[in-house]
């Protein structure tokens, strides 16, 4: 147990589901009928950290952010998101983001699990970072602070990065993937398609290229559009969850 500064009582977890959280609501204001649970925030964190442009209806800077470093392949807007330079799986250079097309040498986040919320807010603001209130409300940062204080997991647990296959066993997650993802999904993972009907891109194809992003979006959500989180739930539930969606088509 950890006594925040905010006052909070929560239980530092690692799968929130896993060591019984504790959450006392945030200060009920008049006009709310249920307080705010932590976790929720912690959520929306995840999803801002993903893409906070999309969470508030907002276009990300169209210019390549001064932090970004020249050697690396992306540019403009894309490198104003958080994991574009510290990673899916919040590792950095030290993770999945260690070569390929999105390197930047960059640290990762790990360090700062369990740290004052403040001292990351401010780190989100400083000189480096350059996100101003005027593009994530104060509020709002308080979340992504709350997300990379409270809400990170350590994926190398449940992904093998060299195979980048699941930990985790298919048959356990199937039922997960059935009763909650396929109502949009489809049982097949085929009735979204993110890209083009020429070369498709579907839960399963996200699952086997980047476990570590189909891990973020099944724990938070995806930003901008109603998909649910499944952050309450044990990680290694998730991890049984990618390990069935490997097994989903990708054509
Ligand atoms: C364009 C690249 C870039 C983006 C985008 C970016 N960061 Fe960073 N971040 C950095 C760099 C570089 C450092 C290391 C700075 C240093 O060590 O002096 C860093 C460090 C940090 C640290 C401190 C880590 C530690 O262990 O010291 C935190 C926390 C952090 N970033 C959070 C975020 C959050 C949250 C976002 C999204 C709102 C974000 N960053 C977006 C480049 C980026
Ligand atoms: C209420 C409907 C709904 C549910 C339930 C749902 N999703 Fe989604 N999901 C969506 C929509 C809509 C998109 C965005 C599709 C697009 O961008 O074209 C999406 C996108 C995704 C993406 C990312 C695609 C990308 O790269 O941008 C992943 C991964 C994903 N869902 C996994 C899951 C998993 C795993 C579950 C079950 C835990 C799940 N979804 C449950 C509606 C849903």
């Amino acid at each position: 147990m950890n006594r925040h500064p905010s006052g909070l009582v929560v239980g530092i977890m690692r799968g929130l589901a896993a060591t019984a959280v504790l959450v006392v609501p945030m200060s009920a204001s008049a006009d709310s009928e249920q307080a705010r649970s932590q976790v929720w925030d912690i959520a929306r964190g995840g999803q801002l950290y993903d893409d906070w442009g999309k969470v508030l209806g907002k276009e990300l800077p169209d210019t390549t952010h001064p932090a970004y470093p020249a050697s690396g392949k992306q540019k403009g807007s894309a490198t104003w998101r958080c994991k574009e330079c510290h990673g899916w799986d919040y590792k950095g250079a030290d993770g999945a983001y260690g070569k390929g097309s999105h390197h930047t040498g960059i640290k990762g986040l790990r360090a700062m699990v369990g740290a004052d919320p403040k001292a990351i807010l401010k780190i989100i603001s400083d000189d480096n970072h350059r996100y101003t209130e005027a593009m994530i409300g104060r509020g709002e940062m308080e979340k992504l602070a709350l997300f990379v204080s409270l809400g990170q997991i350590d994926m190398d647990q449940h992904i093998d990065r060299a195979t980048r296959k699941s930990r985790g066993e298919p048959g356990r997650g199937a039922p997960t993937y059935q009763t909650i993802c396929a109502v949009c999904h489809g049982f097949d993972g085929k009735t979204l398609n993110f890209k083009t009907p020429e070369t498709p891109e579907y839960v399963g194809t996200i699952a086997r290229e980047n476990p570590w992003e189909f891990m973020h979006k099944a724990r938070f959500g995806q930003p901008g559009i109603p998909m649910i989180s499944l952050i309450t739930l044990p990680d290694t539930t998730l991890a049984d969850l990618l390990a069935v969606a490997q097994t989903l088509p990708e054509k």
